[in-house]
């Protein structure tokens, strides 16, 4: 088969690569026909993720359809359409009992394009399958249900449900790339009473509006602490997220919340960051951390099939599995290209997708 292999930093290609099989009993292969591309991956491929390791087969995003399963795998079937979550579950350590896939013990956890082989390839072996996908209701398509299997959950669980947005609250949203755009789609779930998003790029500023928020603040030259204050007669968010994953925005996430404010730590940080409890001790406040775990995965479903949540907004780009390398390229230059997610479609699903339209057509 042919996959993305990272090669080591700043290297990657579009190589030929052993077909997988199954390993243990509870595993299963998967043709992978929709898969796309994250901000992550970029971060791996700079070399800032150290334990993946030269000639891992990159990407944790996909919907596939299942090829053949190991021998004590019940729940899906050959021909069964799925969705691959970004987070593993063995099912059965302490963490995985309580929902928290992200902390898996068991060898679950986030493991695809990470620790073992991911999903930017013609087929993937998919560890302790009965606990790790869920079926696709034929109704959805690929896309529609694509990116629940990471930026999605990772907004709503990491951020919404961590900060405990609720109706009427100020929400301040710093960071407007993919993840921050998915806050504001699951924090309007909630009915808050005003979403701000703060970016550095006019561009992303845009996406927030389109994607639903209230107010849009540049903080390359508007001092967003002020803005919030003026928004929130002086007081500041009830909630902010950092979206960012650099010190200044965490500090300036804790700098807009209220006395008795959350903040929700959406980002993955490199370097350390300054809590500055000279001045946070005494206003009650309460910062959340976390990896995402996609148990909302099921609820989020829900959603989709209700039409009451459409994800589908994030596809900007489509191209073919095989083009993945210059999926990569756009992708990386979201500033110019106005990427969010490229969606890579293999073979069968590109077949499927004009049919569909034919079909369409013919009507
Ligand atoms: N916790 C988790 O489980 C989890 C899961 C997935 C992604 N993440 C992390 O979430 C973060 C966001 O992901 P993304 O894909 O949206 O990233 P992204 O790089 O596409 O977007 C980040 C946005 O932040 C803006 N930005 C940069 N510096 C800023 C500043 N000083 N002030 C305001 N805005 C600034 C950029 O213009 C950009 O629009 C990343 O750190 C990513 O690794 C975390
Ligand atoms: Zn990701
Ligand atoms: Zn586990």
């Amino acid at each position: 088969m042919k996959a993305l292999v990272y090669h080591g930093p700043g290297e990657r290609g579009w190589d030929s690569a052993d077909d997988p099989t199954i390993i243990d009993p509870t595993d299963a292969v998967v043709r992978i026909d929709t898969s796309t591309i994250c901000g992550t991956d970029l971060h791996i491929l700079k070399g800032d993720v150290p334990e993946t390791t030269p000639g891992t087969i990159l990407g944790h995003e996909a919907v596939g359809t299942v090829v053949e399963v190991g021998a004590s795998v019940t729940t899906v079937a050959p021909g069964d359409r799925v969705l691959l979550s970004c987070v593993s579950s063995c099912g059965r350590c302490r963490y995985c009992k309580e929902g928290r896939y992200g902390q898996c013990l068991g060898g679950g956890g986030w493991i695809f394009g990470h620790l073992i082989n991911g999903l930017q390839a013609e087929y993937a072996r998919v560890p302790f399958a009965d606990n790790s996908v869920y079926k696709v209701p034929e109704e959805l398509s690929d896309e529609q249900v694509l990116f629940l299997a990471d930026i999605l959950p990772t907004s709503f669980e990491v951020g919404v449900l961590n900060g405990k947005v609720a109706p009427g609250d100020t929400v301040a949203i710093v960071g407007a790339g993919p993840i921050g755009l998915a806050a504001i789609l699951t924090a309007k779930l909630y009915t808050p009473g005003q979403i701000v998003a703060i970016d550095l790029a006019d561009s992303r500023l845009e996406g927030a509006r389109r994607f639903g928020a209230d107010v849009a603040i540049n903080n390359s030259h508007v001092d967003a602490v002020a803005a919030v204050m003026e928004l929130t007669d002086g007081l500041g968010a009830d909630v902010a997220f950092e979206a960012v994953g650099v010190p200044a925005t965490f500090e300036l996430a804790t700098e807009l919340i209220r006395p008795g404010g959350r903040v929700a730590n959406i980002g993955v940080h490199g370097h350390p960051a300054t809590l500055h409890l000279e001045k946070l001790w005494i206003r009650d406040v309460t910062i959340t951390t976390g990896l995402v775990d996609t148990f909302s995965i099921p609820q989020l479903l829900r959603l989709i099939a209700s039409g009451r949540l459409d994800p589908s907004v994030f596809a900007t780009h489509r191209f073919s599995l095989e083009d993945t390398m210059a999926a990569y390229d756009t992708f990386a230059d979201a500033a110019n290209t106005g990427a969010l997610k490229v969606v890579l479609q293999g073979a069968e699903a590109e077949t499927l997708a004009t049919s569909r339209a034919g079909a369409l057509a013919a009507h």
